[in-house]
């Protein structure tokens, strides 16, 4: 998520051991690494987004999936086209998931720039968490991961914390910064920021409002998620860019 890897190898070992294939999502994190393996190509599938927003955005929507295995390739391929390998001979429900040639060429030249992209983004981001530091006496959460029992240490933490990104990942693992997501302690505290950033002409998002458990559509999930709950509360997504961060210098 945001643009970097998971933690992938509990996942990996845990799906291994009860023969479930992994699919990674890796909308947001075209080019991320996790101990120099690439996103997308750990698992049995990765799934890429070219929505315009993402880092390597078309002018509309567009995907990718990669895999390794010859047979879903081809079953991919099929879906991608009405469920036919031969045109207008359907061996399976499919759809239409075709990559409009416009896209493709318009991302074609786009990739060469995504190194490069990347890189700013990262300086940016950088920059950013500096300054998050010095202006705002911004920290990072005491644990690397929520499920390590942070939620205990942030609780102590005085409302209005502005806890920074953070990673699951070592440090060699490389972020695209496709989202630069800080927590504010005490969801009240966090829309109160978003209000005064807005009212300074300075545009932050939220992702997510909802945890997957209170969509509507997965609401029939059981179980209590505390800790999804209280991210979605907490979490700002602040403006940065390959070109362009803001500076919190208001
Ligand atoms: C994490 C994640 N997964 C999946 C998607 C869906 O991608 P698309 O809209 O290209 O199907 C998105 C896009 O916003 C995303 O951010």
């Amino acid at each position: 998520m945001f643009g970097q890897c998971a933690d992938m190898d509990p996942i990996l070992a845990a799906a291994k051991k009860r023969n479930i294939p992994v699919i990674e999502d890796a909308a947001q994190a075209l080019g991320a690494k996790d101990k120099g393996r690439m996103a997308g190509t750990m698992g049995t599938l990765g799934c890429f987004s070219f929505f315009p927003t993402k880092n390597l955005g078309a002018l509309g929507e567009g995907g990718l999936v990669t895999t390794k295995d010859q047979d879903l390739a081809e079953k991919v391929r099929k879906l991608r086209v009405h469920g036919a390998k031969v045109k207008y001979f359907h061996e399976m429900i499919g759809g239409n998931f075709r990559l409009h040639e416009l896209q493709a060429a318009f991302l074609r030249v786009k990739l060469r720039h995504l190194d490069q992209a990347l890189k700013s983004r990262r300086q940016n981001a950088a920059r950013l968490m500096q300054e998050l530091q010095e202006e705002w006496k911004a920290v990072f959460p005491a644990e690397k991961c929520l499920c390590e029992g942070e939620s205990n240490a942030v609780g102590k933490k005085v409302d209005g914390t502005v806890l920074l990104p953070f990673s699951c990942q070592e440090t060699s693992a490389e972020h695209t910064w496709n989202q630069f997501v800080i927590r504010v302690v005490g969801g009240k505290k966090r829309d109160g920021l978003r209000d005064f950033l807005s009212k300074k002409g300075i545009q932050t998002e939220i992702y997510y409002p909802k945890s997957m458990h209170e969509q509507k559509c997965l609401a029939i999930v059981p179980g209590e998620f505390p800790t999804a709950e209280k991210l979605t509360s907490e979490v700002l997504a602040l403006p940065l860019a390959g070109n362009f961060a803001f500076s919190l210098t208001l």
